[in-house]
């Protein structure tokens, strides 16, 4: 079967967009603090050799970068136009690499982490076994993707409609599904990998880093809203005005998270040291 899907990036959400700096920044925002939480709890070292794939606006690459002064870190995205190199720290290395095509050399990474990424990868079942032979013996996969299941509960029918509309045009166009991490940690277990686990997190939406990235998600895509859900130009600017008002509570997409260890060779030491 020939898909007519798009890959992301190729067409819609192309850091070359106007608003997509801004959009990935407040996602940035909202999820740093799961992520970093998440990361460290993995018992992070300062010799580790670290891989960020699609790393958006850099920012967990950045961090990473910090925490293995004595290691590397490796980011990649399809574009990196949007990874600042003002101030990269010299153990930072940044580099166009499309995960569904290029490779690394088998057991190159302690970590690879990889952020609302997968989901959008027709390929993702491929690429998480390539990932799988990415990681050095005892070293650790973090995967976070959309769970889509706090809009199917929200008492906002404008909210949830919007909302909703927003992930189907994503799959629509671009093949992105968001019920791949329902399943998690299994994929992971699948692909040999051991000690896994699996956690979820949401914001609110009102007057936040995630409202904001949502609302220019939406705005991203007005034209398919509007052609394939009917919903208009001013229902998407209701939309919007919910979003950015203080008083409006609501969840956004949750991000499900799931890790695991490539089991250490026999004798020597894990290299979890808590967590
Ligand atoms: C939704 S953004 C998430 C950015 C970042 N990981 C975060 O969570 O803040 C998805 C990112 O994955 C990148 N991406 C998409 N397909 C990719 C691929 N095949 N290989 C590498 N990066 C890819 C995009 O360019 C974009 O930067």
């Amino acid at each position: 079967m020939v898909s007519d899907t798009i890959p992301y990036g190729h067409l819609l959400f192309a850091h070359g967009h106007a608003a997509e700096a801004e959009r990935l920044t407040a996602l940035a925002a909202a999820f740093d603090p799961d992520t970093i939480h998440r990361l460290e709890n993995l018992g992070i070292q300062p010799d580790w050799n670290c891989l960020e794939i699609g790393a958006g606006v850099g920012t967990i690459a950045g961090w990473l970068a910090t925490q293995c002064p004595s290691g590397r870190v490796v980011a990649t995205d399809l574009d990196t136009s949007l990874i600042s190199d003002e101030g990269c720290p010299p153990n930072l290395q940044i580099i166009e690499h499309d995960a569904t095509v290029d490779d690394f050399p088998e057991g190159t990474f302690n970590l690879i982490h990889s952020r609302f990424v997968f989901e959008h990868l027709e390929e993702r079942d491929a690429v998480l076994a390539k990932a799988v032979r990415w990681l050095a013996p005892g070293g650790w996969l973090l995967l976070e993707d959309t769970g889509p299941f706090p809009f199917d509960s929200s008492p906002n029918e404008l909210y949830r409609r919007v909302s909703k509309a927003v992930l189907s045009i994503a799959t629509k166009r671009m093949g992105s599904d968001y019920e791949w991490s329902r399943a998690f940690p299994s994929q992971l277990r699948a692909n040999g990998l051991v000690h896994t686990g699996v956690h979820a997190s949401s914001h609110g939406v009102g007057a936040t880093p995630m409202g904001r990235a949502w609302r220019l998600t939406a705005e991203h895509i007005a034209a398919d809203l509007n052609t394939d859900f009917g919903i208009t130009a001013t229902e998407l600017a209701a939309f919007a005005d919910q979003i950015e008002s203080p008083s409006f509570d609501d969840l956004c997409i949750a991000s499900i998270a799931a890790w695991g260890q490539k089991p250490p060779v026999a004798g020597l030491p894990s290299q979890r040291s808590s967590g």
